[in-house]
């Protein structure tokens, strides 16, 4: 059974990958520090999967900490690495916290790769790095453009030193840009945990549905869009996990066109704000209270991916639509609410 490590798999896309990869026969240790993330998580893939999947509690920013895990796991296959932080908002007011976290952490992993030849390398990346696109919808080959928050530039150089590394190294490389992924594994075991106040759409729109938070604000209708609101490629979790799982299966045929292939992860449909909003009045049933803000800086006005790359190499079928990421998403709040105390419990810390 090969081993995958899992960086960051107590979180929202790597717990929902952790899932997917074990349905396809792999063994999966995760690195989580858990800073921004509790074991709430991995409680849920335990009672989907009924494996306890082992997570090494290690600051990857602590070389040697980071280095131990692989001295313990020396038969590690891949490595699928989506620790980082990941708030656009955020990272415009702490550029340095964002810059050490999520370069530092690249740079030790890749430090182990290099020492213990891992031969597969998975990078989270992301539409962002595409910046604001002169034509939709993006390819791969669509160019990268100067990111607009600290966040995007951590993953143009993420995918920058990947690149460079895995050029000079026997390390096979894939690099996944993630749309926007949305709601949760249809079982309702795991979902998206947003640490204080959701900076994304959807958590936004199921917390104000709830009552989580007062009301949701939409950033501007007054672009020049269909509705007058940004369009965005949401793609449910479970799709973008389960690409995970053929990227690897991928790299382990040898099936790499290069040393480092890129796929863009999204549905290839654009929805505007107002059209999310309305998918999930229909299936939650309920109006949504809402009213109209100012734009945000930094929006992107319109984005959606071309994604026949990865349906034709990776053998990648999208099979959930809008109204399910709305479903499973409102699902998944809810039964969030219900096990409130026991993830508080749990001690998020914002730290
Ligand atoms: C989507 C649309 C907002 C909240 C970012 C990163 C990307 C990925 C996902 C990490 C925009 C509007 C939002 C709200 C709103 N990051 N909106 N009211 O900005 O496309 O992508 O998050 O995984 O890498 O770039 O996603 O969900 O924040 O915004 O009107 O309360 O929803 O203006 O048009 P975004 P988002």
């Amino acid at each position: 059974m090969k081993k995958i490590l899992v960086t960051g798999g107590c979180g929202y896309i790597g717990s929902h990958t952790i899932v997917d990869l074990i349905e396809n026969g792999f063994d999966v240790i995760s690195i989580d520090d858990q800073s921004r993330s509790t074991r709430y998580l991995l409680d849920g893939i335990e009672k989907m999967t009924g494996k306890k999947v082992k997570n090494y509690k290690v600051d990857l920013k602590d070389y040697n900490d980071t280095r131990a895990v692989f001295q313990e796991n020396e038969d590690i296959s891949g490595i699928i690495h989506f620790a980082a932080y990941k708030a656009v908002g955020e990272s415009v007011e702490e550029p340095l916290m964002y810059y050490e976290n999520n370069l530092f952490s690249l740079i030790n992993l890749l430090k182990c790769v290099d020492e213990f030849h891992v031969p597969h390398f998975v990078f989270s990346s992301s539409c962002t790095v595409y910046g604001s696109p002169d034509t939709i919808p993006v390819t791969e080959e669509s160019p990268i453009k100067k990111a607009e928050s600290p966040y995007g530039s951590t993953k143009q150089m993420g995918e920058e030193i990947i690149t460079n590394v895995v050029k000079a190294a026997d390390t096979k490389a894939i690099l996944l840009r993630y749309f926007n992924p949305v709601g949760a594994h249809p079982s309702i075991l795991i979902g998206e945990l947003p640490l204080g106040k959701p900076a994304n759409l959807v958590p936004a729109i199921t917390q104000a549905a709830i009552g989580k938070i007062p009301q949701l604000t939409v950033f501007g209708t007054d672009y020049p869009t269909r509705d007058g609101s940004n369009i965005r490629d949401y793609i449910h979790v479970s799709d973008i996990a389960h690409a995970h799982t053929l990227a690897i299966q991928y790299l382990l045929a040898e099936k790499n066109k290069t040393n480092c292939d890129i796929f863009n992860l999204g549905t290839g449909n654009g929805v505007t704000v107002l059209e999310a909003i309305k998918a999930f009045e229909e299936v939650s049933g309920q109006k949504l209270n809402y009213k109209v803000g100012p734009r945000r800086p930094g929006d992107v006005v319109a984005i959606y991916a071309n994604n026949n790359y990865a349906r034709t190499a990776l053998g990648w079928d999208i099979k959930y639509d809008l109204k399910e990421m709305m479903r499973t998403a409102w699902a998944w709040e809810v039964k969030v609410k219900q096990d409130e105390e026991i993830i508080k419990s749990q001690k998020f810390q914002y730290n």
